[in-house]
């Protein structure tokens, strides 16, 4: 399927849990280990509406893929910390509602791959790839992302639940950057970001659960999380609460009415 190398599955290390795992987990997915869950439950019982939550950001991403595909007419998407395989995927939203669309799936945990080789299948006339390649070497993406993407033409560059993995100290607004001075203009940027200014005791203590399984988590305050999209043209609403962007979009989406931590935004760039 891809000219990209495979990892190789003896380098998935079960001894400390992983984001993407810990996500499939509060998916209801079966692609976890005990660290994994363990890590989850215990997030869990700091938050007990963590399951809805992922869930809602899977929705997020499905209502951006589909206003960018039907409403902004992009035909090519980039998405990074894809995470496992969750139907339905970026490229089957994309896909359904223009067949030709070109998708590379980015992410650098090896299990992601594993299964992505797997599952990720699309139409004969688009074209569905995915890469291991850390977020943190932009340059190495760009590189290997052109054989699949016309970088001449817009791209939407997905950065779904991932800038929350990314710090400051990384160069997670360079990152973003570098990104975005690679694609054409009409190129989207989509973000979705855990919010530190919701209820910052909890996060505080969350950041603490996740550190001490050894993950780097970073929530952001909402000017926090427009940063990423300076000089851009924020799509309407701008930065919001993660189920108010475009609820009309949903499907099949079951709302509870509880709050969602999470920020979410849409930029065009001019
Ligand atoms: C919470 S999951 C989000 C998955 C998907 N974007 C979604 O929203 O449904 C975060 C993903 O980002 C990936 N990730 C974390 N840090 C990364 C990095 N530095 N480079 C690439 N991927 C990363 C994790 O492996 C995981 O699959």
């Amino acid at each position: 399927m891809s000219a990209i190398p495979p990892a190789s599955a003896e380098t998935i290390d079960t001894s400390k849990p992983h984001p993407a795992r810990v996500y499939d987990w509060f998916l209801g997915g079966k692609d976890n280990y005990p660290v994994d869950e363990e890590l989850g439950r215990q997030i869990e019982s700091l938050e007990p509406q963590t399951k809805y939550c992922a869930q809602h950001n899977r929705w997020f991403m499905r209502r951006a893929t589909r206003h960018l595909a039907e409403a902004a007419g992009i035909r090519q998407f980039l998405d990074i910390g894809s995470g496992i395989p969750t139907e339905p995927n970026l490229h089957r939203i994309a896909q359904s509602a223009a067949p030709e669309a070109r998708v590379v799936y980015v992410d650098n945990d090896p299990i992601v791959l594993a299964h992505a080789e797997a599952l990720l299948t699309g139409t004969p006339e688009g074209a569905t790839e995915f890469l291991e390649a850390d977020a943190r070497d932009p340059d190495a993406i760009l590189e290997q992302a052109e054989g699949v993407l016309d970088f001449s033409r817009p791209i939407a560059l997905s950065l779904v639940a991932l800038m929350h993995f990314i710090s400051d100290d990384d160069g997670a607004y360079d990152i973003v950057e570098r990104l975005m001075a690679a694609l054409a203009p009409g190129s989207h940027l989509v973000v979705s970001q855990m919010a530190g200014d919701f209820d910052p005791e909890r996060t505080r203590q969350a950041v603490e659960m996740y550190k001490a399984g050894g993950v780097t988590l970073v929530p952001r305050s909402r000017a926090e999380v427009e940063r990423f999209f300076a000089g851009f043209e924020l799509v309407d609403p701008g930065i919001a609460w993660l189920p108010d962007w475009h609820p009309e979009l949903g499907v099949d989406e079951v709302r509870n009415g509880t709050p969602v931590p999470l920020y979410a935004g849409v930029g065009r760039k001019r």
